[in-house]
């Protein structure tokens, strides 16, 4: 709070705050959810009563309290049913109600197939010359990501948790598709929308038309969209790439060259060169086999395609062309003090590797045998990854926007400051006080005319 309100580059209190998703892990606290709610809102509240914070919905946003994703109670084993034994209650559709009803968002006036209205799950907004998108990628990733609770041994009791409320073993809520369907063009390794059984994915279809909308605006410049999961991200002990995300909207990021892509999921920083496409071919390797695949067959990951790895110059300080290929930024950390930090390498050819979920991992098994969750199953070399930081985890940035004079000219200064103190050791927590950082990590501009001759 106190980096926000007075962030180290001394120019005062930003306009406004984004959050990418994972506020403060309330799904965890079954029948405390409010009460984690509560020091949430307390905690923030020296900056969030001062200026908008803008979230994106996360896997932790997605809590406990439906089985159903017409947010209606079901009867589903281990479902509504067992939690409602437990004292759990309803939380709303899709299991998004605390987040919804602590934030009052733009509306994005889509109702979805169940009648349901999804305002605040997905919206834009526009500040001076730069469009901000806020998506909801639980709707098209792969990861079995959201609310989940899986032991992997055999006839493990419910956990209980600290108010007393028990959680049944293999709970999970996965909420893939609950805008609608999409469906693989295969030609393009992409998910497109899936008009054939009715539903197509609203989301993917609100999020292009706003693009385009954006893009053929004059009095927008650049377009930054932020969301929770990443889709190039070479965290080892994280989560990983996201296929279903590279899939889904990555095509329509090239399309409509968005400029700058944050994401949060994992717990530590990373930045790629600016890319654009993919590269053709099966860049990918099962190595923890999901069912349907074998270990060491090769998948095409639909790996970012590097467009730049040498920035040019402007007054100084190292400048990136984002109308030649986006850059992709994982920032923030995410609500809990267990860093990520720890970066894959190919032993054979010493370069950045990352874990890609390829197929869903989804929760198998029952109580009788146990129950696994698959983690990220393929590798690929990422040469799309241009820096990480496996000394500190946790950090924040400052986007200090310059309109320019004329149509074109927005540049961004990117500033990331590293708060030092937490680490990837085992055991290692970030308690009590840290000092601030008053230099930043790294330091780029990023605007669609630059390095132009
Ligand atoms: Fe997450």
């Amino acid at each position: 709070m106190t980096a926000i309100e007075n962030p180290g580059d001394g120019k005062g209190a930003p306009l406004f705050h984004l959050l990418n998703g994972d506020l403060c892990y309330a799904n965890l606290d079954v029948n405390n959810a409010p009460g984690v709610w509560r020091d949430f809102g307390i905690n923030v509240a020296r900056s969030a009563a001062n200026r908008p914070w803008m979230p994106a919905l996360g896997n932790h946003e997605c809590e406990f309290g439906v089985d159903t994703l017409s947010g209606k109670p079901g009867s589903a084993a281990g479902g509504v049913a067992a939690q409602g034994a437990a004292g759990n209650t309803w939380n709303g559709p899709y299991g998004f109600g605390h987040y919804l009803s602590r934030f009052l968002l733009p509306d994005n006036g889509v109702k979805n197939w169940d009648g349901n209205r999804l305002r605040g799950n997905f919206y834009a907004f526009q500040v001076g010359t730069v469009q901000f998108i806020s998506v909801d990628a639980d709707d098209v990733i792969y990861q079995d990501g959201a609310a989940n609770y899986v032991i992997n041994t055999a006839n493990t009791a419910p956990e209980v948790t600290t108010t007393g409320a028990a959680i049944p073993n293999g709970t999970t809520n996965y909420t893939r598709f609950y805008t609608g369907d999409l469906k693989l063009d295969a030609k393009n390794n992409s998910l497109v929308p899936d008009y054939s059984k009715g539903k197509p994915n609203l989301q993917t279809i609100w999020l292009e038309q706003t693009l385009a909308k954006a893009r053929h605006s004059p009095s927008v410049d650049m377009i930054v969209v932020f969301m929770h999961q990443c889709a190039l991200s070479t965290s080892v002990s994280g989560n990983g790439s996201d296929l279903g995300i590279r899939q889904a909207w990555l095509p329509l990021f090239d399309k409509y060259e968005v400029d700058l892509v944050l994401s949060g999921h994992e717990h530590d920083y990373e930045r790629s060169y600016p890319v654009r496409g993919y590269d053709a071919g099966e860049h990918g390797t099962v190595a923890a086999p999901n069912p349907g695949q074998t270990k060491g067959d090769t998948v095409d990951t639909r790996r970012p395609s590097v467009a730049a790895t040498e920035p040019s110059m402007v007054n100084g300080t190292p400048a990136w062309n984002t109308a030649e290929g986006t850059v992709y930024l994982v920032l923030g950390g995410g609500g809990t003090n267990g860093p990520t930090n720890t970066y894959g390498t190919d032993a054979a050819s010493d370069e950045a590797q990352a874990k890609v979920i390829t197929t869903r991992n989804e929760v198998v098994g029952s109580e009788a045998a146990g129950f696994v969750k698959n983690g990220a199953d393929a590798l690929e070399d990422a040469p799309w990854s241009a820096a990480i930081n496996p000394t500190d985890a946790y950090g924040y940035s400052i986007f200090d926007v310059d309109p320019g004079s004329h149509p074109g000219d927005t540049t961004i200064t990117f500033q990331y400051f590293a708060i030092p103190a937490v680490t990837n050791l085992t055991g290692t927590a970030h308690d009590g006080t840290t000092t601030l950082p008053s230099a930043p990590t790294e330091k780029f501009v990023f605007g669609r005319k630059v390095g132009k001759k």
